[in-house]
């Protein structure tokens, strides 16, 4: 298993798979985890799923960018995806990364685009969250959160990973700001220097993690598909008395859905995590990765005309 894990985020990042895979369109049964091709389309999953009482973190897909034409383009995107949700009047923010925005070209283009997509979030009373990517981004994209909460404010938001060691030294660092998290466990493929190897000791600074997010009294996003960690969340939470509106969970689009729907139904603010666009590939392999199992799907949508 632990194999298919690294082979699958190895090839995650394979840039001539990626470019067929943005040629071809929605291949393999990406479909499963990615809401279309389209802003269109996607916009129609964000209404469907406010009809069924759950809010949505849109995010138009790409990553790693290294053409400046790319990263305005996406820039352009993200803007346009915070409009037409203003328009529709949808219960959703959105999400970016910040190497489909330039970060590996410059942090001060990246930073030129960020501001261009949070002011336009600030005017229409929005929201963006910077997704966490792979630990060589992780330093430059926690500055970069740092400048835009001072000029933006409540606008942005950021992710922490519990993979990594130094998350609860960050935590400590960003403190001041009274940030607002989306925790997750982390996606990416680090070595035994920068994060725990073992999923158990993820698992444990996950929750060690939460509770001190969700102590400090600032508003926590608790990211993740783990019966455990839910549980474990909603117990806190009731013997503290913490109230509904200062946490919400989040789960991504196709994962887990009956339980989304579930803690909806129970009180619970859940937002799922809307991925769209072309650039699907790094996206699904990630997916992938985390459950193996999942790849028998892929293998049968590869046989199925
Ligand atoms: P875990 O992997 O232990 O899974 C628990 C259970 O969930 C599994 O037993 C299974 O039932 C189900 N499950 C999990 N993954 C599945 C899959 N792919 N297919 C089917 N079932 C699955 N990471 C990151 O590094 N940076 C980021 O910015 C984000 N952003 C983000 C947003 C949101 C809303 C979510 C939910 C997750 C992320 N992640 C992320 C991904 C995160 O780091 C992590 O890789 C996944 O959430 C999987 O871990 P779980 O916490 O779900 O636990």
């Amino acid at each position: 298993m632990a194999v298919m894990r690294d082979m699958l985020l190895y090839l995650s990042k394979n840039r001539i798979a990626n470019r067929m895979a943005k040629r071809f369109g929605l291949r393999l049964g990406a479909e499963r985890f990615v809401a279309g091709e389209t802003l269109a389309a996607a916009m129609k999953k964000v209404a469907a799923l406010n009809e069924s009482g759950l809010v949505v973190t849109l995010d138009h897909l790409g990553e790693f960018t290294r053409s400046e034409q790319e990263a305005k383009e996406s820039a352009e995107e993200v803007v346009k995806g915070l409009q037409a949700i203003a328009s529709a009047g949808a219960a959703a923010n959105v999400s970016v990364k910040l190497t489909q925005l330039g970060l590996d070209i410059s942090y001060p283009l990246c930073l030129s685009h960020m501001r261009t997509i949070v002011s336009e979030a600030k005017r229409l009373d929005s929201f963006v969250r910077i997704d966490m990517e792979d630990y060589a981004h992780n330093e430059p994209s926690i500055q970069m959160y740092e400048q835009l909460r001072a000029e933006f404010g409540d606008h942005i938001g950021i992710v922490l990973q519990a993979y990594l060691f130094k998350t609860e030294a960050d935590m400590e660092r960003l403190l001041v700001l009274k940030p607002n998290y989306r925790l997750v466990k982390g996606a990416y493929k680090e070595p035994p220097e920068v994060a725990f190897p073992d999923k158990t000791d993820v698992d444990r600074n996950f929750i060690h993690i939460i509770k001190k997010q969700l102590d400090n009294g600032h508003y926590a996003a608790v990211a993740t598909h783990d019966d455990a960690i839910i549980e474990w969340v909603k117990g806190y939470v009731k013997e503290q008395a913490i109230p509904v509106d200062r946490f919400e969970f989040q789960m991504l689009y196709g994962i887990r859905t009956a339980l989304q729907q579930q803690l909806a139904e129970e009180g619970y603010k859940v937002r799922t995590y809307v991925p769209y666009g072309t650039d699907w590939y790094g996206y699904f392999m990630r997916r992938l990765a985390e459950r193996p199992e999942n790849v028998s799907f892929v293998l049968k949508s590869m046989f199925k005309r």
